[in-house]
């Protein structure tokens, strides 16, 4: 047997993790690794305070941009009321849903009761299609008998197609369902969605509203210095973890970006057999990251759509200028097109279709020369790195 299939070789952990774990997405810090949120910790424990004594607990409505650690504390909250209030007997129970999962009331639903039940019954049968939403709430009612509190994080809450669940869970005491209190924490990254919320949300469910902050680049620096461990010893340069935490501050101050373009440039020295991780890899990092959020972003688009991006980012690497006419546009896209075997659309399709990637931030439109008024040009600017862009649907290529 030749020495490249001992176990060791073949079970090799690598030279540069030590625990990649702590790197993963879904990874929950221990409490002394979450950094700078204490006030909102407070106020997250504020509003469960009375819940860990057997009263109601208030509900509660986060706003914050991604990476800003809403789904951490609310998560890391729960989970110590509960065992706080066991100290009091109180029987404390929560669950988290992302509402980008289970997008409707049904979903949620179920989602409520298939958790419940495997904490507190794993042996019940509940079935998990061709029921409604109100069959689910009687499994959850009766699955709810011996609680005393139990609290609801909605995350993502933007993403609910309706506001049925909120109603049901807002009036389950009141109205005598359950005598258990129930409080709901939801969460959402989109402050835009603020006023729709709060109309959308009956005035019991608003208790109190908290928005998280993007971190600064030093609390990102130690965000990730606690998780230095993740890498064997001496692995990392010194000017990696400054270097991540920079370039996540630039964007928005996002930490899950930050672990994981650190947990990326850990990974590519470890796929170029490198024995360090140095600030090159930390840019090459950066770099996959981005071509991979803009896949993402693109790939529930036509293949048109994608000729279209390609378009406009050849004409904006290709020029001074970074805006560009629907006509000029359109005319690089005929070719790219063609050049495919498809049937180009028309100058009209390719304006609307342009306009809707505005809505998504892709690009931009706007009216130069003489305002809104007719006869005013339509232009439009790519708002990503036109390298990434191309890398992304050249790669994105295969899956069309
Ligand atoms: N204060 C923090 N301390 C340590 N790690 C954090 C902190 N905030 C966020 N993170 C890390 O970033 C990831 C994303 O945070 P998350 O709570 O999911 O953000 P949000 O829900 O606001 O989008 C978390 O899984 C965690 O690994
Ligand atoms: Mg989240």
């Amino acid at each position: 047997m030749s020495e490249g299939y001992s176990d060791a070789d073949l079970f090799s952990t690598g030279d540069i993790f030590a625990r990649r774990e702590l790197l993963r997405v879904g990874h929950v810090p221990d409490r002394d690794r979450i950094v700078g949120r204490d006030s909102e910790m407070r106020q997250v424990g504020a509003a469960l305070g009375p819940a860990t004594d057997g009263g109601p607990p208030r509900n509660l409505i986060i706003f914050g941009k991604t990476g800003t650690g809403k789904s951490l504390v609310s998560r890391h909250i729960c989970r110590r009321a509960r065992k706080h209030s066991q100290k009091s007997g109180i029987n404390l129970r929560h669950v988290y849903v992302d509402c980008s999962d289970a997008d409707t009331e049904t979903r949620v639903a179920r989602e409520l009761v298939l958790q419940v039940r495997d904490e507190l019954a794993p042996s019940m049968d509940v079935p998990v299609q061709g029921i409604g939403a109100s069959e689910y709430y009687r499994y959850l009612w009766t699955l709810l008998d011996d609680v005393d509190v139990f609290v609801v994080i909605l995350d993502e809450i933007d993403k609910l197609a309706d506001d049925d669940v909120l109603m049901q869970l807002s009036r389950a005491e009141e109205s005598g369902k359950t005598d258990a209190y129930v409080g709901v924490i939801s969460i959402s990254n989109k402050i835009e969605y603020r006023e729709q919320l709060n109309e959308r949300v009956n005035s019991s469910l608003q208790d109190r509203e908290l928005t998280f902050h993007p971190y600064d680049a030093p609390q990102l620096e130690e965000i990730l210095e606690n998780r230095r461990d993740a890498f064997l010893d001496g692995v990392l340069h010194d000017d990696v973890i400054p270097k991540t935490a920079a370039l996540a501050a630039r964007e928005h101050g996002d930490a899950r970006k930050a672990v994981d373009i650190l947990f990326e440039a850990g990974s590519l020295a470890e796929e170029r057999d490198d024995t360090e991780v140095t600030s090159q890899h930390v840019d090459d990092a950066q770099q996959r990251t981005e071509v991979k959020r803009f896949q993402d972003l693109v790939s529930g688009s036509t293949p048109h759509v994608k000729y279209i991006l390609r378009a406009l980012a050849l004409l904006t690497l290709n020029s001074d200028d970074q805006q560009f006419s629907t006509s000029e546009i359109h005319r690089l896209y005929e070719r790219l097109a063609e050049n495919e075997g498809s049937d180009p659309l028309s100058h009209d399709r390719v304006y609307r279709l342009l306009k809707e990637q505005s809505f998504l931030g892709i690009t931009e439109s706007y009216h130069t020369g003489g305002g809104a008024s007719k006869g005013a040009f339509l232009q439009h600017r790519l708002m990503k790195d036109p390298e990434i862009v191309i890398e992304a649907l050249d790669t994105g290529k295969q899956d069309d």
